[in-house]
């Protein structure tokens, strides 16, 4: 099998960050180019500028680096991109074309898009939501995602295309702060534990999420973009579940290690946000599909954040 050369957009984000790493363990750190707009990054090793509208310079970073592979992770998340609106649009949907466009016309071998729970909505089975389900988005990020996984689909079955993509539910990692998320107190409430033994929630006490930590996320995706191409049913966005929990259940599991950590909860606008999505997700097609299998829960999550966190500051 020969190396793949991989590029990926968004390499600078909360998710693209720990996968560039992962990729370059597992492929070589010469086989992966780091793209982003975010040009400030200096660690990021083999990095090049990309604006994702600017397909002109995607196309020549393409011809330079003989690429095969796209991790097309750039995107605005959802409380930004209700922020501006038609610029998340642009961003999320007119970037993914016009990877989708150049991926075809470079006859790029494989292409990963990440979705997310945020496509679901008010018509959505809240509870174990299954794969294929009334997608009725309350967020232009959303939108966005819902349209992309249908061009995906379009793109694998009108041009061939080996796409491939996840429905991420929150990420929570220790190596960077999100930006813009929904689910992004996952990840702030450890770092408050930590430096203030003191949280303010910007949801309620009892909203369910359905949340995953990042080695998951990283084997999951690595191992959907290994799988064989016959196994690989879905070329729209795989329902994919880790766990799922309350602002006053993380608390809680956080307080075992630390316990005099308090939480207050103070809603704003993310709230409806969070309230239109699933509270747990059925991910049996990727289980049988390309045997996806999670390893972490709450209680073990919360114990490696903090210690990965305390090591790190
Ligand atoms: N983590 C994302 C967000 O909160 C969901 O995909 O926007």
């Amino acid at each position: 099998m020969t190396q793949p050369r991989i590029l990926i957009t968004g390499a600078a984000g909360q998710l693209g960050r720990v996968l560039t790493e992962a990729l370059r363990l597992k492929y070589g750190a010469d086989s992966v180019l780091a793209t982003d707009i975010n040009s400030a990054i200096e660690d990021l090793g083999l990095f090049e500028y990309l604006d994702i509208l600017n397909t002109e310079r995607l196309q020549s970073l393409i011809e330079k680096y003989q690429i095969t592979e796209i991790y097309h992770l750039a995107a605005i998340l959802s409380a930004n991109g209700e922020r501006n609106p038609s610029f998340t649009w642009n961003i999320n949907l007119n970037g993914l074309l016009g990877v989708l466009k150049l991926a075809v016309k470079n006859k790029i071998d494989k292409l990963f898009f990440p979705s997310t729970i945020a496509v679901f909505g008010n018509t959505t089975p809240q509870i174990n939501t299954p794969q294929d389900v009334p997608l009725l988005p309350e967020t232009v990020y959303g939108m966005s995602k819902t349209s992309g996984e249908l061009w995906c689909n379009y793109f694998h079955k009108k041009h061939g295309l080996d796409i491939r993509s996840i429905r991420y539910p929150g990420v929570i990692g220790w190596q960077s702060i999100p930006e813009g998320g929904t689910t992004d107190y996952a990840v702030e409430i450890y770092h408050a534990a930590l430096k203030q033994k003191h949280y303010e929630c910007f949801l309620e006490a009892d909203t369910r999420l359905p949340m995953i930590y990042m080695p998951d996320v990283i084997n999951g995706t690595i191992n959907l973009m290994a799988a064989p191409k016959e196994s690989i049913k879905l070329r729209y966005g795989y329902n994919l579940s880790g766990m799922s929990f309350t602002p006053k259940e993380i608390a809680a599991s956080i307080q075992k290690h630390i316990p005099d950590f308090t939480i207050e909860y103070k809603p704003d606008f993310r709230q409806a946000i969070a309230a239109s999505w699933s509270e747990s997700i059925d991910d049996s097609k990727a289980r049988n599909d390309w045997n996806w299998s999670p390893q972490y829960n709450l209680d073990t999550m919360t114990k490696d954040m903090l210690s990965k966190l305390s090591s790190k500051n």
